[in-house]
């Protein structure tokens, strides 16, 4: 799986990760900035927010309501195409472009 991270000021990083892996981990463990993550993943606390690009929306999960209402809090306001990273696994085929927030705090 890859995901392909685009920062606010448009310095994109693709990185291989690992299926099973969220997409949080997967930023965590490389060293991509523009993820804070402060509760390690369990949707306690909006800062591994991040913009999904439209036409990869299709392959996310559906938006749990606890993810719903945690987006209503991050630093940067949410759009249609905004999730918490933490709650998008990768799977063997993923490929997902993701753009982060100018702030997570
Ligand atoms: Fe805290 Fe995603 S890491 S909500």
């Amino acid at each position: 799986p890859t995901v392909h991270f685009t920062d606010a000021e448009g310095v994109v990083r693709d990185i291989e990760g690992n299926a099973g892996d969220s997409v949080m981990e997967t930023a965590v463990r490389n060293g991509v900035p523009g993820i804070v993550a402060e509760c390690g993943g369990s949707l306690s606390c909006a800062t591994c927010h991040v913009f999904v690009r439209d036409d990869c929306l299709d392959q996310l999960p559906e938006m749990e309501e606890m993810e719903d209402e945690m987006l209503y809090g991050t630093a940067v306001d949410r759009e249609d195409n905004s999730r918490l990273s933490c709650q998008l696994r990768l799977a063997e085929d993923t490929e997902l472009f993701v753009t982060t927030p100018e702030t997570q705090v």
